[in-house]
C-alpha cells in the first residue's frame, strides 16, 4: 500500500512507539505517561509543544516557511479502557485491568508519524495544529480540552481525524459528509418501593416488579413512538436490585443508553421515557425518579472538508479505496464536539484486525500505522498548498 516516502522510512519507529503506548495503556484523564511520550517526540521535531490543556491533553504547533496561511488542526485520542487484555501479543498490555481496545494508541502513534512528517517537510503556508485529546471514552475529553479554550488559544479553520476499523478491508477509507455517528445520552433510574418479606408481598411495593415492567415499556419508544425511518436506540444496560433469596428489596436501579441523529428524536425518547417512569411508577404505587446525561453530540462531517480528506486519502490508498456512500454508524465519538466549534471530518481506516472494538482480544493491524499517518499529513499539505 503506498504511503509518504518519509513515513515509510521511520515507519519501525512509529510501531515501536505504538507497541510501546499499547503494552503501558493509561485510562481517560490518566495519560500522563502517553503525554510524556508525545511532547517529547514532538520537542524533539522541533515542534512547539503545549502540555496540560484540559487535563492531559497536548498540543503541538508548526508553523510552515512559507508564511501565514490557513490552521489545519488534526486530533488523536490516547485513552485506553477498562478492560483485561487477553491477546498473547508480546507487548500486550502490562497494566492489569487496563487495555487500549479501541486502538486509540495506534490514533495516537499515526498523528505522532504525521507531525513528523510536516516537521520534516516545512515547506508549507500557515500552521498545522496537532491536537492529542485524553479521555474519548465517554469521559468527556474533548469537551474538557474546549473548556480549556482549546480553539481561542490554538485556532484553526478546520480540523480532521480518524479511527481504525477492523470492520473495513486493510487500507479501505470510509468517509463521507454529513450525519456519521450517532448522538448519545447515558440514564440512570432510581425506582424506590417498599421493602417486605418475601413471602408477604402484600404488605410491601416491590421495585423488581416495576422495574422489569418499565424495562419492557421503555422498549415501544423506538417501536412505537420514534418515526421508523429516523434512527434511534434505546438499550438497558444495567439492572440491579435485591441481596437475598426472601427479601423483597426497597429500591432497584437501572441504567443505559440513549443514540439519535436527530435532536428532536433525542428529545422525544427523553420525553416519553420520563411519561413512562411517572406512568409505571404510579402503576405499581412505587416512586421512579430519572436522570440524564449528555454524552456526545452527534457526529457531522463537514460538506467540504469530508470532500478534501477523501482527496487525501485518494492519494494514499487509491480511488477505489475510499468509500464516500454515507455509512452512518450508532456508536459515538466525542471529536463530534470539536466539529461543534471547528468545520472538519472525520474518516474510518480498515486494517487486518477483525475482532471487534472494544473486545479484551483486539488487535490492531499495524499496516494501518503508516496509512493513517500519511492520510493525515496529506490532507494538511493539500489544505496548505502555497
Ligand atoms: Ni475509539
Amino acid at each position: 500500500m503506498p504511503v509518504l516516502d518519509t513515513i515509510a522510512a521511520f515507519t519501525d519507529d512509529l510501531v515501536a512507539i505504538r507497541r510501546d503506548l499499547h503494552a503501558n495503556p493509561e485510562i481517560g484523564f490518566e495519560e500522563v505517561r502517553t503525554s510524556r511520550i508525545v511532547a517529547d517526540r514532538l520537542a524533539a521535531w522541533n515542534i512547539d509543544v503545549h502540555e496540560n490543556i484540559g487535563g492531559t491533553g497536548v498540543v503541538g504547533i508548526l508553523e510552515g516557511t512559507r508564511g501565514p496561511g490557513r490552521r489545519i488542526g488534526l486530533r488523536a485520542d490516547m485513552d485506553a479502557l477498562p478492560i483485561e487484555e487477553t491477546t498473547n501479543l508480546p507487548f500486550r498490555s502490562r497494566k492489569p485491568g487496563t487495555m487500549h481496545a479501541c486502538g486509540h494508541d495506534g490514533h495516537t502513534t499515526m498523528l505522532l508519524g504525521a507531525a513528523r512528517h510536516l516537521a520534516m517537510n516545512r515547506d508549507f503556508a500557515g500552521t498545522a495544529v496537532f491536537v492529542f485529546q485524553p479521555a474519548e471514552e465517554g469521559l468527556g475529553g474533548a469537551r474538557a480540552m474546549l473548556a480549556d479554550r482549546l480553539f481561542e488559544r490554538f485556532p484553526c479553520d478546520e480540523i480532521y481525524g480518524l479511527h481504525n476499523s477492523p470492520y473495513l478491508e486493510p487500507g479501505q477509507v470510509s468517509v463521507f459528509p454529513g450525519e456519521a455517528m450517532a448522538g448519545s445520552d447515558f440514564f440512570d433510574i432510581r425506582i424506590t418501593g417498599a421493602g417486605s418479606h418475601g413471602a408477604m408481598p402484600q404488605v410491601g411495593r416491590d421495585p423488581i416488579v416495576a422495574a422489569t415492567a418499565l424495562v419492557s415499556a421503555l422498549q415501544t419508544i423506538v417501536s412505537r413512538n420514534t418515526h421508523p425511518l429516523q434512527a434511534a436506540v434505546l438499550s438497558v444496560t444495567q439492572i440491579h436490585a435485591g441481596a437475598a433469596y426472601n427479601v423483597i428489596p426497597e429500591e432497584a436501579t437501572l441504567a443505559g443508553t440513549v443514540r439519535f441523529f436527530a435532536p428532536e428524536v433525542g428529545t422525544l425518547v427523553q420525553t416519553r421515557m420520563r411519561e413512562i417512569c411517572e406512568g409505571i411508577g404510579r402503576s405499581f404505587g412505587c416512586e421512579v425518579e430519572i436522570a440524564f446525561r449528555s454524552i456526545f453530540d452527534v457526529l457531522v462531517n463537514g460538506e467540504s472538508e469530508a470532500g478534501h480528506l477523501a482527496e487525501a486519502a485518494r492519494s494514499i490508498v487509491g480511488d477505489a479505496n475510499v468509500l464516500t456512500d454515507p455509512r452512518p454508524m450508532m456508536g459515538s465519538e466525542d471529536f463530534a464536539d470539536m466539529l461543534r466549534a471547528v468545520p472538519g471530518s472525520y474518516c474510518w481506516i480498515g486494517h487486518s484486525g477483525t475482532v471487534p472494538l472494544h473486545n479484551p482480544a483486539f488487535v490492531l493491524g499495524e499496516e494501518i500505522l503508516p496509512v493513517g499517518a500519511s492520510v493525515l499529513a496529506k490532507v494538511v499539505e493539500n489544505r496548505l498548498a502555497a
